[in-house]
């Protein structure tokens, strides 16, 4: 049975008929084609699928579409403003902080949501906030220098934090950083 659902996604009023009982992740890739959101596990233990729901981190594979009834979802998709990056997507760029970019979108918006509670974290914190998303390349590292040069962006105490040059290209890591990629 469809029910109506209504929320606001990425800034946007949504309305849809859909089963209630579906999942978030898959009402966001299928229904409205939001495939920056990755499905991973499908049991909450990757973070590859991780929205924010009235700013808080969820995985979206456990959620249902009844769950963001008049709430409001962002995903990878909605967090550059204008065409411009968010400082987060931005430093996971600069500091090739991916390879195959699929838990890239669960990362980035889990360390946006970090930042906000603590705007200057530790490493330690860091390391500690961001340990319940699984990267299978083992960017680890990269992405903790990221979210720590992030930091110091949002903080005005940005320091000169060059690429390292590695493949892939950068037009594919911005692609990623942006909505995921053109990965399923
Ligand atoms: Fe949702 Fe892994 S797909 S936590
Ligand atoms: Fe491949 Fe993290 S970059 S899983």
């Amino acid at each position: 049975m469809a029910d109506a659902i209504s929320f606001t996604l990425n800034d946007k009023p949504v309305r849809l008929n859909v089963d209630g009982d579906r999942t978030l992740l898959w009402v966001l890739r299928t229904d409205l084609g939001l495939t920056g959101t990755k499905f991973g596990c499908g049991e909450g233990h990757c973070g590859a699928c991780t929205v924010l729901l009235d700013g808080v981190v969820i995985r979206s594979c456990l959620r249902t579409a009844k769950d963001v009834q008049g709430k409001e979802v962002v995903t990878i998709e909605g967090l550059a403003r204008d065409g411009k990056l968010h400082p987060v997507q931005k430093a996971f760029l600069e500091h090739d902080a991916l390879q195959c970019g699929f838990c890239t979108p669960g990362m980035v918006l889990t360390a946006v949501e970090l930042l906000k509670s603590n705007p200057a974290p530790t490493r330690e914190q860091i390391i500690r906030g961001m340990e319940q998303n699984f990267c299978r390349c083992g960017a680890h590292t990269r992405i903790i220098d990221a979210i720590q040069s992030a930091a110091l962006e949002m903080n005005g105490n940005r320091q000169g934090q060059g690429s390292r040059g590695r493949s892939p290209s950068r037009r594919q890591l911005a692609a990623v950083v942006m909505d995921g990629g053109r990965q399923p």
